[in-house]
């Protein structure tokens, strides 16, 4: 807050809070002396600080994500803002929200992942004067099925508007009919008066992105007293640019409200013109094209940083996985922070935002979860975030849910018919889809039918009879795979066990719990069947909590999910939970891309094993690969012609045992020190190679960071990779040396990592011992300090280069 407003500016309320664990009687009053808590700024998850207990539960990260917390905050609003309307958005509150402002409470809210508006301006002392606003939280124990994290976690903003203003959220835009010589834009527009009836002039620009205006309207409009009154435009755009994934362009609506001749509002509404069509037979159209969904599902942790909503964090996140070849992303199971939306607009990735994991009926053992709300908030829940959404080019559909256990009920059409139509009513532009898992329940009691596009999670194998069974459905794999794997960790022989004593998982990526497949299944069925339209895998980055295979889907026990603690967080993803690739990354990177790549796996470090077979698997993208084997050819093999067999076991069909794979190459090869190196080949000639030599002694750690410029905002993060090395340069891929960081100048540690699912190591400290070669280290800036950041480490018998950042 920087105490002057400009006409319309929203301000960041993230500094200078007060916080306190605990029940802390009292705290909402005004006069509470709260001058011994802990300040803090947000975005802030108390839980990631620890520390790692198992009566937390495995399945929740083992960490704190229950209890009573309060956080207080004192302001004092400057003399313009006298006969103002004063309001606080919370991006987010993890979560049963109490918000009280000088004593009186304003708002509860039990959902922890939904943004929410308070006007203040009845609650606030005089200009001038302070104020407090107190908030507490009571997350519950028993609430989620993974880490969802606890505090302010997201960004809390503080307006003061005239009291004639848009409405916040009070914009809908769309883009009806679309081609590439006109656009029609539909656009509605809520103002809300809060004063005297007044007469208004409202003038709308919209503006391509090098601020040229390329339409005015203007509107004038008399408000009554304490009113709020919606008016509609359509227009056409002559020769629009088109949002598209490779050309993410956003045009800006500009609302500018005057009262008698003053400028008293200025409100943005982003404008991605695209079309998007949903074909029975072909799958999903943009902008007059087939794109195939290559999707993620993303829960919305930022791993070592906890679920605090980090604009660099979730960018990385989202940048890796378009490395990947990822197109979309599923918010799986819950509304997304704005960060993650915006994002997306402005890289091109398509989203799916998904509302709920639970309805009315509860999820085993989550007994405290979104069903003892769903009756009392599931309405206003829903339409908030499709409003809060809408105007996000972005966001092609919603999902009314995840696997809810409404789906096998005789009566759960209703319920599924209830949610999709107050979706329809906020939104008439997208579909409507949901996680379906159960089979073939949904298909028969009407469930799917109330569904617009008919969303199965993991049912591949069943795409084919599900379409001739149901010719008219539109149909996606809204979660696919749940391959695990250990990044680093390989087991001989190749098989598909159900834990391994380790508590970590073989990476040659074929372990999968029982309703599960590997990614070979699916590409094989989406082949087959191109109706569907595509998939989103689960999941693309590793998440906090469900350890599976480690502790277990519940039976009732609630402590059955700790058995294999500290197993503590999940295998699922494509990528580690310090963002570092696993092999699976490559696979896919293999089916999404068409940039010639090549992958080879496992390291060649096997001393125990000279003499022996090692399977050596590759993945790429190309025709033909050639292995070498300490210099020696070992063979060719052709893509989608030489298989690889992997063991399987598919729930809804016992026979197949395995699957010859045309997605994988590999071949059976002695093991002696020294190379391999994979040649890949397009037409006979060589475009892309990988050469993995036997790692001698660790020798040197060298840091790497993503980026070696931050901003000076003091939310900006440079991720440092540690690797092992020997002399050469090779990682070493067992190294687990232990790592002491240093940082000096303009930054702070924000949080360490290594991608291990399985260590009660916490984050928030200032050393990591390397996991299978690696650790990270993420630094923040400060905020309005620049300089030099110097970041240096200390490892036994370790050579060391500091590194240097900038932060301006
Ligand atoms: C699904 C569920 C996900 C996750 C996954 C693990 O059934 O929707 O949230 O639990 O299983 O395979």
């Amino acid at each position: 807050m920087n105490n002057v407003w400009a006409v319309g500016e929203k301000q960041s309320f993230n500094a200078g809070w007060l916080f306190a664990k605990g029940k802390n009687l009292g705290a909402d009053s005004a006069s509470f002396s709260d001058e011994k808590w802990r300040q803090l700024d947000l975005p802030h998850d108390w839980a990631i600080e620890g520390p790692f207990d198992k009566k937390y539960s495995a399945r929740n990260g083992g960490l704190p994500v229950f209890g009573v917390a309060w956080y207080r905050k004192h302001f004092i609003l400057p003399k313009s803002s006298a006969n103002k309307n004063v309001s606080v958005t919370f991006d987010g509150a993890m979560s049963n929200s109490s918000v009280y402002v000088n004593g009186k409470l304003v708002g509860e809210r039990p959902f922890g992942y939904i943004a929410f508006n308070y006007d203040i301006t009845p609650y606030l002392n005089e200009a001038g004067h302070d104020n407090v606003i107190a908030v507490r939280l009571a997350p519950q124990n028993y609430s989620a099925r993974w880490y969802p994290g606890a505090g302010l976690y997201r960004n809390t903003w503080l307006e003061v508007n005239d009291q004639v203003h848009v409405k916040k959220w009070g914009t809908f835009v769309n883009t009806p009919i679309v081609s590439e010589e006109q656009a029609t834009v539909r656009l509605d527009t809520i103002i809300e008066n809060h004063g005297r009836d007044t007469s208004v002039s409202i003038t709308t620009e919209v503006k391509q992105a090098d601020g040229k205006v390329v339409k005015t309207l203007n509107r004038q409009l008399y408000l009554g007293k304490n009113s709020s009154t919606k008016f509609g435009a359509e227009f056409l755009i002559e020769s629009p640019i088109l949002w598209d994934i490779n050309n993410p362009y956003r045009y800006d609506i500009v609302t500018s409200v005057k009262r008698e001749d003053k400028l008293v509002d200025v409100y943005h509404t982003p404008l991605g013109i695209r079309n998007i069509e949903f074909k029975v037979d072909d799958g999903f159209w943009l902008n007059g094209r087939r794109v195939q969904i290559q999707g993620v599902c993303l829960h919305h942790d930022n791993g070592p940083l906890g679920a605090i909503a980090s604009t660099r964090a979730i960018e990385r996140k989202l940048q890796i996985m378009q490395e990947m070849g990822v197109n979309s992303v599923r918010t799986s199971h819950n509304p997304p922070s704005p960060e993650l939306v915006e994002l997306a607009d402005k890289m091109g990735i398509l989203l799916q935002v998904e509302a709920f994991d639970m309805w009315q009926l509860e999820k085993p053992t989550v007994t405290n979860g979104y069903h003892k709300d769903f009756d009392q908030w599931h309405e206003q829940d829903l339409r908030d975030m499709v409003i809060q959404n809408r105007n996000n080019p972005s966001v092609i559909m919603w999902s009314n849910g995840n696997e809810v256990h409404e789906q096998k009920e005789k009566d759960g059409w209703k319920l599924a018919k209830r949610l999709t139509d107050i979706m329809h009513e906020e939104d008439h532009t997208r579909l409507v889809t949901h996680g379906m898992s159960m089979y073939p329940e949904p298909t028969q009691n009407g469930f799917a039918e109330q569904i617009d596009i008919a969303g199965f999670n993991y049912k591949a194998y069943l795409y084919s009879d599900i379409k001739k069974k149901h010719p008219n459905w539109l149909m996606l794999g809204t979660e696919t795979s749940s391959v695990v794997s250990t990044r680093g960790v390989y087991h001989f022989p190749i098989e598909k066990y159900r834990k391994h004593p380790s508590k970590y998982v073989t990476s040659y990526d074929v372990v999968t719990p029982p309703w599960a497949y590997v990614p070979d299944i699916e590409f094989d069925n989406l082949d087959k069947n191109p109706n569907v339209m595509g998939e989103y895998i689960w999941t693309g980055f590793d998440y906090i909590g469900e350890p599976t295979p480690y502790g277990g889907r519940d039976h009732g026990h609630k402590f059955y999910w700790n058995q294999d603690w500290p197993a503590r967080s999940s295998s699922f993803g494509a990528v580690d939970l310090s963002g570092f690739k696993k092999d699976r990354f490559y696979l896919y990177q293999s089916q999404w891309t068409t940039e010639p790549m090549v992958h080879v796996l496992p390291h060649w470090n096997w001393h125990k094993k000279v003499g022996q077979t090692i399977p050596v698997m590759v993945y790429s993208n190309a025709e033909q690969v050639e292995l070498f084997v300490n210099g020696k050819s070992a063979g060719r093999k052709t893509m989608g012609v030489d298989t690889v067999r992997l063991p399987v076991s598919l729930k809804y069909d016992k026979q197949t045992k395995h699957f010859d794979s045309p997605y994988r190459l590999m071949w059976n090869v002695e093991y002696q020190p020294g190379d391999i190196k994979v040649v890949a080949y397009n037409q006979g000639k060589v475009v892309a190679s990988k050469q993995v030599n036997t790692a001698g002694k660790a020798y040197q750690l060298v840091l790497t960071p993503d980026r070696t410029e931050i901003s000076a905002d003091g939310y900006d993060l440079s991720y440092i990779t540690a690797e092992v090395q020997d002399k050469d340069g090779n990682m070493v891929p067992d190294a687990d040396n232990h790592i002491q960081f240093k940082v000096s100048g303009p930054a702070v540690i924000a949080a360490v990592g290594n991608g291990d699912s399985a260590t009660t190591a916490p984050f928030n400290v200032d050393y990591r011992r390397a996991f299978y070669g690696k650790a990270l280290l993420i630094v923040k800036s400060k905020k309005g300090q620049t300089g030099q950041v110097k970041i240096s480490a200390y490892s036994e018998n370790l050579d060391v280069q500091p590194i240097t950042l900038i932060s301006n």
